[in-house]
């Protein structure tokens, strides 16, 4: 659906030049949820503006549906972008334009009919949970209310493709979430492609399908959620997985358990059904050993169950081994954490 090839941005001034994105290649599929994660200046806000040419790529191709976006001139790319919406961090909202209003602007600036304006806006103010608040203001909403306006008014032209820039990043958690289902819904209704920029990793793993990874201006890692989360490769991805699944143990109890000659810690993952099974039940019954449970959590990766459980398991060298190869069987990702 999106294909982007070689793509980067320099930025350049009389006193510098600043490289925000280098040589980034993505595949988005339709349909996707895909997520674009780094830390502040890492070249996420360039790289989504980039897509529909709000900042011009100094290098590159982005192709969406077939179209070549780079190449069009300022008339094709205006018709391209009705179908390219895009919600911001800060809403971006008209404070002198109602809600109905703001909602109807890109229906107006694309030259719609009054009659098809003030059905299209019908539409949608139900969709975002906004029918109460048509005639109001944007500085008589909360937070929330300000980003279902925005997603309104983004979804206006009816576009395959919607860019979110931070777009819960000025919300209370509990609102941020009931915009994450607001925009999973229509991911799913409309089979819109979203890709959501964030520097929060719980916001991946609410809806996210995919994720990419941007540290220093380049992609460093991408794959489905799953993948991601349970095998992250890079520095910066595993210190975004430990955000939201922490696991670590404290050093002097690690040191104190090490002690114990015929012990092994272990770390186990599990997604989805096997999260639920009588893993540690079956391992005394069936080796003998003994698990001492130091740390588990279960929570959930999208609509998956993801959870991790930090064991000490005792026994002999041969029923560990066969402890091990129990658990791998079961295809659970097995780490020791420490052995002696
Ligand atoms: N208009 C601009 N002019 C010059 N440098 C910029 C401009 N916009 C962003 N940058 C620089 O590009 C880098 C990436 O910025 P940005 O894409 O905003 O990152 P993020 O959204 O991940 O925080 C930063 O070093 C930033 O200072
Ligand atoms: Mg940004």
């Amino acid at each position: 659906m999106i294909k982007i090839e070689g793509l980067s941005k320099i930025y350049t001034s009389r006193k510098n030049t600043v490289t925000a994105i280098e040589d980034i290649s993505l595949h988005i599929p339709k349909g996707a949820i895909f997520g674009i994660i780094g830390l502040s200046g890492a070249g996420k806000s360039t790289l989504v503006r980039c897509i529909n040419r709000l900042e011009e790529p100094t290098d590159g191709r982005i192709v969406i549906d077939g179209e070549d976006i780079t190449k069009m001139n300022a008339q094709e790319l205006r018709k391209a972008r009705q179908k390219i919406g895009m919600i911001f961090q800060h809403f971006h909202l008209l404070q002198s334009r109602t809600v109905f209003d703001n909602i109807a602007f890109p229906l107006e600036v694309a030259g719609y009919k009054k009659e098809e304006i003030k059905k299209r806006v019908q539409e949608l103010l139900p969709l975002v949970g906004l029918e109460d608040k048509a005639n109001v203001y944007p500085s008589q909403l909360s937070g929330g209310q300000k980003q279902r306006v925005g997603i309104a008014r983004a979804l206006a032209t009816n576009p395959k493709v919607l860019l979110c820039d931070e777009a819960t990043s000025a919300l209370d958690p509990q609102t941020t979430l009931s915009i994450l289902e607001l925009l999973k819904s229509i991911n799913k209704k409309f089979g819109l492609t979203i890709i959501l920029i964030t520097h929060e990793m719980k916001v991946v793993k609410e809806i996210c399908t995919d994720v990419a990874v941007i540290d220093a201006s380049k992609i460093v890692e991408q794959g489905p959620v799953e993948q991601v989360f349970i095998q992250p490769q890079s520095a910066v991805a595993q210190e975004f997985v430990s955000s939201v699944f922490p696991n670590e143990l404290p050093g002097d109890l690690l040191r104190q358990l090490a002690a114990n000659p015929n012990s092994q810690i272990v770390r186990i993952q599990f997604l989805g059904s096997t999260a639920s099974d009588p893993i540690i039940t079956d391992l005394i019954k069936s080796f003998d050993i003994k698990a001492n449970i130091l740390y588990g959590s279960i929570d959930h990766l999208r609509n998956t169950l993801f959870g991790t459980l930090t064991l000490e398991l005792q026994g002999s060298p041969e029923q560990l081994d066969s402890a091990h190869k129990y658990l791998q069987d079961r295809n659970l990702k097995v780490e020791v954490i420490h052995s002696v």
